[in-house]
């Protein structure tokens, strides 16, 4: 009986069907929009995670640019096997600076969320630039042209943008992101400023030629620093429950 009556009257009543289906259209709109606003909520607070430097950031980009993405995940998964192989799944917090955030479910190659680390700077400049004389199966393309000259031009810029999205730089880090670069490349430089504006930041002779400030300095410094700002000695299960 109720079936008959609520059809006949709301599909003959033109206004109230429009109310009805704004009603029910509201309520799937809220139900996916209201959970936004407490996004933040679902960032865990870890200790430990900072903007990137200029120099890492610039080799952001270049991972960007190159497509690494397209065969390199950074998103351990918490399975067993990702944890034996990877360490500690992500947490959200790691990636809360990155835009785009590099997750991804295509893995040609490992995944690097926490590669930081893991091989020496050497490593790295030698595995970029011929990836098969270190892993002589390995169908990664090479990548030896990146020994040119890094365009500093463009750091400040991107650190501006950044900021405007919401990444926590400050005047002072905008003002010292040339030398904190140049400082970063190079183990000999004076890298307290560095130190004191982007702790557990490291300072190295990434491409192995300290003269020239290179995207491979760039790249390298970025993959170093990959999954190593949480010290997961530090964080407690209640941490990471809370969201
Ligand atoms: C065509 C797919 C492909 C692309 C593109 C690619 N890689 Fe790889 N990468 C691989 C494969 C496969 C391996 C595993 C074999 C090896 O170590 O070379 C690998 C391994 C690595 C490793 C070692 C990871 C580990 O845990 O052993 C690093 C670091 C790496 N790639 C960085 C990069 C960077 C940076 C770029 C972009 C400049 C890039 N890759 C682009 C396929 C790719």
């Amino acid at each position: 009986m109720f079936k008959g009556f609520s059809h006949a009257v709301i599909e003959r009543n033109l206004l109230l069907l429009g109310v009805l289906t704004l009603i029910t259209v509201s309520i799937g709109g809220l139900a996916q929009i209201v959970p936004l606003f407490t996004v933040e909520t679902t960032i865990e607070r870890v200790q430990g995670i900072r903007p990137y430097t200029p120099l890492e950031l610039m080799g952001r980009d270049i991972y960007v640019r190159e497509g690494c993405y397209v065969c390199h995940s950074q998103m351990v998964r918490p399975f067993r096997d990702e944890h034996e192989r990877y360490g500690h799944y992500s947490l959200a917090a790691e990636s809360m600076y990155d835009r785009p955030f590099q997750w991804g479910s295509k893995r040609t190659g490992p995944d690097l969320a926490r590669v930081g680390g893991r091989y020496s700077d050497e490593w790295h400049a030698q595995h970029l630039r011929d990836p098969r004389s270190l892993v002589p199966e390995s169908i990664m393309p090479p990548y030896a042209f990146l020994d040119r000259p890094l365009d500093t031009s463009r750091i400040v810029s991107a650190m501006r943008t950044l900021r405007a999205l919401g990444v926590p730089y400050t005047d002072e880090m905008i003002a010292n992101a040339l030398a904190d670069a140049r400082a970063q490349a190079n183990p000999e430089a004076d890298g307290s400023g560095l130190a004191q504006r982007y702790p557990r930041a490291r300072q190295g002779n990434f491409d192995g030629n300290p003269r020239v400030l290179t995207e491979m300095d760039a790249l390298i410094a970025y993959l170093q620093m990959l999954g190593t700002l949480v010290d997961f000695r530090d964080v407690t299960p209640e941490q990471l429950r809370q969201q």
